[in-house]
């Protein structure tokens, strides 16, 4: 078995590689003046290859997996994993205006002819209630980074309530709360815009009561900074906002910051500044367990 990383992931794919005793080589990307990619795979593969990288930012690296994949096969590869801890084109799951394309299920069905196992984490899956629904090979593996993120939380807080920004939120907050003890409510939320969301807090006394926004996904930031706003508002002492996955596009965190959130954590699912919740235990594991 080898790991092989892509640049992007590399410290990750070295704490995953040291947890699994195996070897690691990294992909070596290319990008011409033309924006076209050139990947470089190590002339001798195993059997067994794991492909790691997060697929944020995803329109450059899904064509360099499909180069990547391709070769390793030519190179040997008998069987190829993909650990793509931040797993993008999930939150398309139906054509909401007639013509649209269903982004889920067309990514899902390229990575199920590429790889023979997907491995990741919280996908913002909605209105699918298993991986293999988007992505149709056997071991389509959806991990929670639930544990993390509640061992964390217990580690840094004594008390906090948990807040979900939307309905959706409410299976990764409830099973954080439920594994450490704290309270948690759940938000309404729509979504008017790319940039606009308008929250309604459900019922609870917040006054002097620090809180924790906790949501799968930060992308523009709006979310948790609304979320923030109306907690201030409603009295809450400190707020801080958890997040499995740190894409914080653009303005995103100079937006929530100022919005009064205290600190933002996240999982290094994307190497990003706040990144200081780990997830190698939990992505060896479960290669562990399909090997
Ligand atoms: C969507 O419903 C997700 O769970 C997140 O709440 C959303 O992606 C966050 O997006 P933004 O940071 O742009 O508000």
């Amino acid at each position: 078995m080898m790991i092989l990383a892509f640049p992007d992931y590399l410290s990750q794919a070295q704490h995953l590689a040291a947890r699994l005793y195996a070897p690691l080589a990294e992909v070596t990307v290319h990008h011409f003046p033309d924006s076209e990619s050139l990947i470089r795979l190590p002339p001798s593969l195993p059997e067994h290859v794991i492909v790691c990288r997060s697929l944020n930012q995803p329109n450059d690296k899904l064509i360099e997996l499909l180069l990547c994949a391709t070769t390793a096969r030519e190179l040997g590869a008998k069987r190829l994993t993909l650990v793509a801890p931040y797993l993008s084109y999930m939150r398309q799951d139906i054509a909401n205006h007639p013509g649209e394309a269903v982004s889920q299920r067309i990514i899902g069905k390229m990575l199920a002819g590429l790889f023979d196992d997907v491995i990741t984490v919280d996908p913002h899956l909605h209105r699918i209630s298993s991986l293999d629904q988007a992505i149709p090979i056997k071991n389509a593996i959806s991990l929670t980074a639930a544990d993390e993120i509640g061992r964390f939380l217990k580690q840094t807080l004594d008390y906090a309530v948990l807040l979900g920004p939307d309905s959706e939120s409410e299976q990764w907050v409830a099973n954080i709360a439920n594994k450490i003890g704290f309270d948690y409510a759940i938000a309404h939320k729509d979504r008017l815009g790319d940039k606009q969301v308008k929250i309604t807090l459900p019922d609870y006394d917040y006054r002097n009561k620090p809180v924790v926004i906790i949501d799968d996904v930060a992308s523009t930031g709006r979310t948790l900074a609304q979320a923030a706003k109306l907690l201030q508002a409603a009295g809450s002492k400190d707020i801080y906002a958890v997040v499995t996955h740190a894409l914080f596009c653009n303005d995103a965190e100079a937006h929530i910051l100022k919005a009064g959130i205290k600190a933002i954590w996240s999982t290094d699912s994307i190497d990003h500044p706040t990144s200081c919740i780990k997830l190698d235990t939990l992505l060896a594991d479960a290669i562990k367990a399909i090997i």
